[in-house]
């Protein structure tokens, strides 16, 4: 599944899913941040608003189940409500955020719409300035839009949003339904090495000022760093781009695309200031010069303590075996869990895969995962009309 953010093939299944909701009978809605949605107008007059969903956009060759999976039984879970003619003290909304994988932003439909999105994110992006242009601009999207897609967190009764696992841990606990405790922290950078470009047939080894050999050891310093000093954590060189990049020319400059995650937020600092300390240290070793780009920052959150109940009680009463488990990939229930009760339900992923075509989810699993959220969204549904909304976090 090759399906970016605001890309030709994203638009395209955002088009479909239109058709989907207009030909079920339900409210088709779009917003500023483009966010799509299906609205299902089944509370009182003023009633607050549950929300559920994910997204369509995926990584640079995915899976077909990450985002997807959310989104459809959101949409199906309006279907099963409005056919059952069934009223609810909230209204329910089906939600396909824009950009949650981050090629252009990260969460960036999500924050919109919970009015966490600074003008100061959409300056220095993930994908780059060039690349949020134009899908914006293939979208009919403006960023002054994206800043004013803000919802009044009144209106909304909470969040809830499926999503396959993404790792082997429900498989190995033969579990069908994971109950997410929280969401782990993300930070972006761009790393340049800089050195000098120079013939790579006549320039004698130890006078090269080669910015490869900066990256590189960073890499496997990096590696080393997490593994011995930050259990529980995660780092990543995704992308390393050469310049001017030719066989027979010493690397002037490589751009290192770099990410990690942590589960707390004290341990997130530590492991920034760790790996820049890294990153200065493998220029400094090869005579290089460091630029440092930070490019965006989740802090670990957790998700509602109402969520989670609502979620094992509902595995529950469909006899689904079911275990709490923290979440290593990022989800729009962190931005919303800024506004709103926000909570998560996982799904098995065959052999921990994602972000990769090998990603699969059995059928039945989806089915299970679907029941799921139909059940927890009526009880938060419920619990929201009778009790109000529980603090945030
Ligand atoms: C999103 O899937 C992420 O965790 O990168
Ligand atoms: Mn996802
Ligand atoms: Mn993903």
């Amino acid at each position: 599944m090759h399906r970016p953010a605001l890309g030709e093939a994203h638009l395209a299944a955002r088009a479909w899913l239109r058709g989907q909701i207009v030909a079920a009978g339900l409210e088709f809605r779009i917003d500023r941040a483009g966010n799509h949605s299906a609205f299902l107008a089944c509370g009182p007059a003023g009633a607050p608003t549950l929300l559920m969903g994910s997204h369509l956009d995926s990584v640079p060759h995915g899976g077909r189940f990450d985002g997807a999976l959310g989104v459809l039984a959101a949409l199906e879970t309006l279907r099963v409500v409005r056919e059952a003619h069934v009223s609810l003290p909230v209204h329910l909304e089906a939600m396909d955020f824009t950009d949650e994988e981050g090629t252009l932003v990260g969460e960036l439909g999500s924050a919109a719409l919970a009015g966490t999105l600074s003008a100061q994110m959409l300056q220095n992006p993930r994908g780059g300035r060039a690349a949020l242009q134009a899908g914006l601009a293939r979208a009919g999207l403006a960023e002054v839009g994206l800043l004013a897609a803000r919802r009044d967190p009144a209106t909304l009764a909470g969040y809830l949003e499926l999503h396959i696992e993404q790792g082997p841990r429900l498989v190995q606990a033969q579990a069908p339904i994971g109950v997410v405790t929280g969401i782990v922290g993300l930070c972006s950078y761009r790393l340049t090495f800089a050195g000098q470009g120079d013939h790579a047939g006549t320039t004698p080894m130890a006078d090269r000022q080669d910015a490869a050999l900066g990256a590189s050891a960073f890499t496997l310093a990096a590696r080393q760093v997490v593994l011995e000093d930050f259990p529980g954590c995660v780092v990543n060189v995704g992308e390393m781009r050469f310049a001017p990049g030719a066989f027979n020319i010493v690397p002037a400059q490589v751009d290192v695309a770099l990410e990690f995650r942590a589960p707390e937020p004290e341990m997130l600092d530590r492991l920034e200031a760790a790996l820049l300390g890294q990153a200065r240290a493998a220029a400094g070793q090869f005579g290089l010069e460091l630029q440092v780009e930070p490019l965006g920052r989740t802090d670990p959150t957790p998700m509602s303590k109402a969520a989670q109940r609502a979620v094992a009680e509902a595995a529950g009463a469909l006899g689904l075996a079911h275990v709490a488990l923290a979440s290593g990939a990022v989800h729009d229930a962190q931005s919303l869990a800024a506004v709103c009760p926000a909570g998560m339900a996982f799904v098995p992923s065959v052999a921990g895969a994602s972000h990769s075509p090998r990603e699969f989810t059995p059928w039945a699993d989806c089915v299970n995962g679907a029941n799921v959220l139909l059940q927890a969204a009526l009880r938060m549904a419920l619990e929201g009309g009778r009790e109000g909304r529980e603090g945030i976090g």
